[in-house]
């Protein structure tokens, strides 16, 4: 074996894999020198010691010889995948694009705004509802035909342990139920708005759509009369556009309420002119809106005789509609930017 060519052979390999396989070669279990460094202990004691430390050297200098190119080939490489992995301080970088609040949030955020100045909580209610909240509390019953005013989106039904409300569950199709999720926990006197997602299962058209959102409001206490509920309205209405509306009640049905009425505002778009907007009337319909019912203050437990209030439910979209001149609801669905960048 002639040490020499053995170098020369292990500085030619130019990747980890073959300069193992040179190792092994000679070292491995059946390389050559292994083989013949096994043998040694067959030999009789004087050609051992002749032979032996022959073999130990050559062994000791194949093995500093792999040691060494494995960590010459090894720095190349990490040398390579360093040069590969440069990072161009001085590129220009990659423009992260700005979102911006969506339209209806941005009404709601105004919605909002205005009833906190008038006193007034801000609490949250579930989208999934139980049909205890949505109808039967509202003064809903299970067999009333007032339920056909809510084309509903059922859930799949699942074995409740209660038996003593009906939980059904359901998308809820207005958010009124809020109203009674609020009562049961606190006492009169109150005052609160909820507003979100609400959805109805019926066909969309420009002024339709299977979802859109409700602002509920609720004020309760001794002596709330419809007077009042005109003077909260009719602020709200003038702050969201700008002083120029004029407001007015019409009988309506709901069961939840007694009297029940329609909120028409003056056409924001022509000034009551008349225009497309409000079909050439001169006014919207833009809430629901009542004395709340006293089967619904038994419905959470309150004394009918000691409170009285009013309740209302907003349609957001309608009057985001109005405010920016939109003519077809399912815009705010639609997810298009060059819609929503105009805001
Ligand atoms: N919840 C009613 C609806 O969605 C609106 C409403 C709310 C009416 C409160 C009266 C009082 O149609």
């Amino acid at each position: 074996m002639d040490i020499g060519e053995i170098k020369k052979e292990i500085l030619s390999k130019s990747n980890l894999k073959e300069l193992d396989a040179a190792h092994k070669k000679y070292l491995g279990k059946n390389g050559s020198l292994n083989v013949e460094l096994k043998a040694l202990k067959d030999l009789p004691p004087d050609e051992r010691k002749a032979k032996a430390p022959e073999l130990q050297r050559l062994k000791r200098e194949i093995d500093a010889a792999v040691v060494e190119r494995a960590g010459y080939l090894k720095r190349k490489e990490i040398e390579s995948s360093l040069e590969s992995e440069i990072i161009d301080i001085t590129a220009p970088g990659v423009k992260i694009e700005m979102g911006h609040i969506h339209p209806l949030t941005k009404v709601q955020d105004r919605m909002n705004e205005i009833f906190t100045s008038l006193g007034f909580e801000i609490v949250e209610g579930p989208e999934v509802e139980t049909e205890w909240y949505n109808f039967d509390a509202l003064n809903i019953p299970e067999d009333h035909p007032a339920r056909d005013m809510w084309d509903t989106f059922w859930l799949a039904p699942e074995n409740r342990e209660s038996e003593t409300k009906n939980q059904n569950l359901l998308l809820r199709t207005h958010t009124s139920p809020v109203q009674i999720r609020y009562m049961e926990t606190h006492h009169s006197p109150l005052r609160i708005i909820t507003s979100g997602r609400v959805f109805r299962h019926e066909a969309s058209d420009a002024s339709h759509d299977i979802q859109f959102h409700q602002l509920e409001g609720l004020m309760v206490d001794k002596n709330i009369t419809v007077a009042n509920f005109k003077a909260v309205i009719g602020e709200f209405l003038k702050g969201l556009f700008a002083g120029k509306v004029q407001t007015r009640l019409r009988p309506a049905y709901f069961p939840f309420v007694e009297p029940g009425f329609e909120v028409m505002m003056s056409c924001a778009n022509c000034d009551a002119k008349g225009c497309p907007v409000c079909s050439k009337t001169g006014w919207l319909e833009v809430m629901g809106a009542g004395m709340v019912h006293p089967n619904v203050f038994k419905a959470v437990g309150y004394d009918v005789n000691e409170v009285q209030g009013f309740a209302f439910g907003i349609g957001i979209d309608r009057i985001a509609m109005m405010k920016y001149k939109i003519d077809d609801i399912r815009l705010f669905y639609g997810g298009d930017l060059k819609f929503l960048r105009q805001f």
